[in-house]
């Protein structure tokens, strides 16, 4: 039998999962399911690099497990795992720090954004964050890392880091492509349509555990373009409003763009956006459902992260045994 390509990525829970998680990242996983073999971790140690109400970051992990599962990512065919179970991830993360450079951590935009963002706590670990996150994909050798485009640099420096580490040491680490899939890809706020859907803008984000009436609300407030067609086409450059809920009706439905337009001829955004809103809430009520269904049986998902971290371990102690020997510790 071939063997599958294998598949990594992970989500911090710094914050209660969204739309553009879902539709971004989550769902494409589950199509994926399948065709690659799956690890997909809730990156908690990624988390703490800004200030957490620990009490809250538990909650949000928990529920992220939930919400993985609940959105269709079945635990037999996904390696689910909490980062902080596998202790493998701070070791190889030690290692990598002491292959990756100064100057190539400082430019790193997302620090820059951080640290701009959080003055007060400008720590070593947001700094040494790409580190972590390099040893977070090699310690499974994957081929493939889906992530957003805001993590398409982090990913870069990964490749740089192995490109050093396997010229000192021969071919240890495979080298990771980014995944960037097509379709939904990005998510836009639904208040400011040129900014990424995130939990900063918490009225143009819709959270995956959000209230029908609350996301009804979020929809029928998204911003449209204020020209004065007032007509339902795809146009990112001009209507980026418009755009982005015609690209999350489309993501949801299934439906093309020439199709929406169709649907929509003669109507203007006042019929679009109410529309959006409805077929938004009939995707995310089974999940919604599902995941509080989990959330309240803490003994399953408790199985489900304690499997989760073992077979990665499993597969994590294997590099991390390598890393060792090659960098010239003795061995236990
Ligand atoms: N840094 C990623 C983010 O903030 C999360 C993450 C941590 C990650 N480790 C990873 C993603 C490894 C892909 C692979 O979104």
């Amino acid at each position: 039998m071939e063997e599958k390509k294998v598949m990594l990525s992970g989500i911090q829970p710094s914050g209660d999962l969204h739309l553009g998680n879902y539709l971004g990242a989550i769902k494409n996983w589950v199509e994926r399911t399948d065709e690659f073999d799956n690890f997909y971790f809730m990156a908690d140690m990624h988390t703490i690099t800004v200030r957490q109400t620990p009490a809250d970051l538990r909650r949000r992990t928990l529920e992220q497990l939930a919400l993985y599962i609940a959105s269709g990512l079945d635990p037999e065919k996904n390696t689910l795992f909490i980062q902080s179970h596998v202790h493998q991830h701070a070791e190889l993360g030690w290692v990598l720090n002491c292959y990756t450079m100064f100057g190539e951590l400082s430019r790193m935009t997302q620090f820059k954004d951080k640290s701009a963002k959080h003055k007060e706590n400008i720590n070593g670990g947001l700094f040494t964050y790409p580190a972590l996150m390099a040893a977070d994909i090699l310690l499974y050798q994957p081929d493939f890392v889906p992530v957003g485009e805001d993590q398409k640099q982090h990913v870069e420096l990964c490749r740089n880091i192995v490109q050093r580490f396997n010229g000192l040491y021969g071919d240890v680490f495979k080298v990771p492509e980014p995944y960037i899939p097509k379709a939904g890809a990005r998510v836009m706020s639904l208040t400011v349509p040129d900014s990424k859907m995130s939990k900063s803008i918490p009225e143009g984000c819709v959270f995956l555990m959000e209230k029908p009436e609350d996301i009804a609300r979020k929809f029928k407030r998204a911003i449209t373009d204020s020209d004065t067609e007032n007509c339902v086409r795809y146009d990112p450059k001009n209507k980026p409003g418009v755009a982005n809920l015609m690209s999350i009706y489309s993501a949801v439905t299934g439906k093309t763009y020439a199709e929406i337009e169709k649907e929509f001829e003669g109507q203007g955004y006042g019929a679009l956006k109410p529309a959006v809103g409805d077929a938004v809430i009939e995707t995310l009520r089974p999940i919604r459902e599902e995941a509080t269904r989990l959330l309240a049986d803490k003994a399953y998902l408790e199985s489900v992260y304690r499997a989760g971290a073992e077979r990665a371990s499993y597969v994590a102690e294997k590099t991390l045994r390598k890393v060792y020997k090659k960098v010239g510790f003795v061995a236990r």
